[in-house]
């Protein structure tokens, strides 16, 4: 997720620079790894970018550097994806001849086969990103005579993938072309005077609050002060309804929700998605390091360790070995004396920042002849450095404390990473393979179906438990996770002790703390555990607790013994039940957030917790 702004006008008194900087600066959200801004005056694009937070870069722009006679300018924060956030690999980019300058945010899928064609007829690159293809492709259709809007046209039939992408022309100084699809953009307009282009409505709000939506497939002609749209498949224009935003702009940067671990949670079907597209290529380099190793460790903190340990169990299911999960502040201990050579250590980090996960790679790597492979969602974090593979998750920036939609897309990567296993051991069917990738590609869907119906149940649970301070989520198998990952999540935002456990151990110990009325969340997806926690629900509900459970849709005999069930819309097959913890989880999340909420707690920004630990 990057975030891009622009503006063109027809205004004398307006400072370019300073409302370009002030448009990214409130689109920071977005990504902050790098930025980058591009005027345009006297037939000459004007680039300063560099890497860095945009307070940093702020400081190192010079306004004076943007002609002040410049009518137009495009602005460009990024979150890398493709190359690792460089100066050179910040937006804009440009042509070969440096006339077009483009701000992308989104991933052109089929970029390599693109830049190889265009390298091979001369195109010259200099960075190493996706979004780099696109100025030369333009480049090429203007040659063969098209003007800046077929040319833009044209060149996107050839791109594979999600754009919201802004360009201009040196030798077009009065317009900007803005097309989207998959990524969003809007468009703001002072009627006759300026017009503005956003990532987010929030980039422009104090500057205008009449805008257009662009849908998907709309291209925009932008001119000082007014728009016209087409749609890109027929080129036939469209007639759009401005539309006057009412939100204040706190609320507009979180997307319209209240805050941003709720718009996270909501996100997690789109950053979803965008995990599914880990290049086969590198899930089999995973995969065959996995099966060349003598030794497997799992190692991360927090949530992360979480996704680790339900990563673990679906990853054992295809290897054939013993993958050991140790939390990576203790992984130096309790491995001093016993790594050997020929180890993997998977390591998992959203951040890539943590230091007890770097320090414990950094001890294997001195130690012994390891490999790592890391599982993180910054491109570029220190923890790339001592990595020998790396996945990126791309679930866009997350700004919430508690990680939500971070530990979804982590999950899905190792469960991937599982299936590419399966693949190349060939010890399960073709059928059994199509089987899995369907259940992986409906993840989002099902989640999407989760969220738009039961945030009204949820409340309600949160305001049946609201009088109890303690209770458990309780779990057998691969649910353990889920149960611990809910309890954290609890702990985190809702500052209520809430465990997380395995049911069957429960008996020997926690079980006394069940009284009449005693909260006991079971996590019960119908897998080869699921007659035993039938069991367990019997023990606890015969001593008086409050049974609600977290279920399929087509579940029975849990559900009975329930007082409230939320019911997860997925079929109740082998397939989807080993991804249920990416399934069943937002369900907690919501819980923990409205549970933060009914405590008057800020679930954004937990006390005594920050989103990136980099102390012991
Ligand atoms: C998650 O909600 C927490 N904020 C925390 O446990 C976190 O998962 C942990 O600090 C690890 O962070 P990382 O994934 O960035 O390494």
């Amino acid at each position: 997720m990057c975030g891009i702004f622009g503006i063109i006008t027809n205004q004398d008194n307006i400072s370019i620079g300073k409302v370009v900087l002030e448009g990214i600066r409130r689109l920071e959200y977005r990504g902050y790894d790098s930025c980058g801004i591009v005027s345009l005056s006297n037939s000459k694009l004007y680039i300063k970018k560099d890497s860095g937070k945009i307070e940093e870069i702020q400081k190192k722009i010079d306004l004076a550097d943007i002609p002040s006679n410049s009518k137009l300018a495009l602005a460009h924060t990024r979150w890398a994806t493709h190359g690792k956030p460089t100066r050179i690999n910040s937006h804009p980019h440009t042509d070969c001849s440096n006339k077009i300058a483009v701000v992308h945010n989104g991933i052109i899928d089929n970029f390599i086969e693109l830049r190889e064609e265009l390298t091979q007829e001369g195109h010259i690159f200099k960075s190493e990103t996706d979004t780099e293809i696109i100025p030369h492709l333009i480049e090429n259709k203007l040659k063969e005579g098209l003007n800046l809007k077929d040319s833009v046209v044209e060149a996107l039939k050839l791109c594979k993938g999600a754009y919201g992408l802004a360009v201009c022309h040196v030798d077009n100084p009065d317009l900007i072309i803005v097309v989207r699809k998959e990524s969003p953009l809007v468009i703001g307009i002072e009627e006759g005077k300026t017009t503005y282009l956003a990532s987010d409505i929030p980039a422009f709000l104090p500057l205008t609050r009449k805008c257009y939506i662009m849908e998907d497939d709309e291209l925009a002609v932008l001119k000082a002060g007014e728009a016209e749209f087409y749609d890109i498949k027929n080129d036939k224009k469209i007639d759009k309804e401005l539309q006057i935003i009412e939100w204040n702009i706190n609320a507009a940067e979180k997307g319209g929700y209240e805050h941003f671990m709720l718009k996270e949670i909501f996100e997690e079907p789109s950053a979803l998605k965008n995990t599914m597209k880990i290049s086969e290529q590198l899930l089999s380099k995973f995969a065959n390091a996995l099966l060349s190793a003598d030794n497997i460790y799992i190692t991360a903190a927090g949530t992360s360790y979480h996704a680790a340990l339900a990563g673990k169990f679906i990853i054992s299911r295809f290897l054939g070995k013993h993958i050991q999960d140790i939390e990576c502040s203790e992984l130096e201990t309790q491995l001093k004396g016993s790594l050997q050579n020929n180890s993997v250590i998977i390591a998992i980090s959203q951040s890539g920042e943590t230091i007890d996960t770097i320090e414990a790679i950094r001890w294997a790597k001195k130690t012994k002849n390891v490999i790592i492979l890391t599982i993180t969602n910054v491109v570029g974090s220190s923890i790339t450095r001592y990595s020998d593979h790396v996945i990126v998750t791309n679930a866009g920036p997350e700004i919430g404390v508690a990680a939500t939609k971070t530990y979804s897309t982590q999950v899905l990567a190792l469960a991937l990473i599982a299936v590419s296993i399966a693949k190349i051991r060939n010890i399960i069917s073709d059928e059994e393979i199509i089987k899995y990738y369907e259940a992986l590609n409906g993840i989002p869907s099902i989640i999407e179906k989760f969220l738009e119906k039961n945030v009204d149940l949820i409340k309600y649970i949160v305001n049946n438990l609201e009088k109890n301070l303690n209770y458990f989520f309780l779990a057998r198998g691969i649910s353990i996770a889920t149960a611990k990952e809910g309890g954290l999540k609890l702990k985190e935002v809702a500052c209520r002790f809430i465990e997380g456990y395995s049911a069957a151990s429960a008996k020997h110990g926690p079980i006394s703390l069940v009284r009449e009325g005693f909260p006991i969340i079971f996590i019960a997806p119908p897998d080869e555990t699921y007659n035993r926690l039938v069991g367990n629900v019997m023990e606890f509900k015969a001593r008086g607790g409050r049974i609600i459970s977290v279920v399929v849709e087509s579940d029975e005999k849990i559900t009975k013994l329930s007082d409230i069930t939320i019911r997860i819309p997925q079929p109740a097959d082998e397939y989807h039940n080993l991804f249920s913890p990416i399934t069943f989880m937002p369900a907690l999340q919501l819980l923990a957030y409205y549970a933060a909420l009914a405590n008057d707690l800020d679930p954004d920004k937990p006390l005594n917790l920050s989103k990136t630990v980099t102390v012991h």
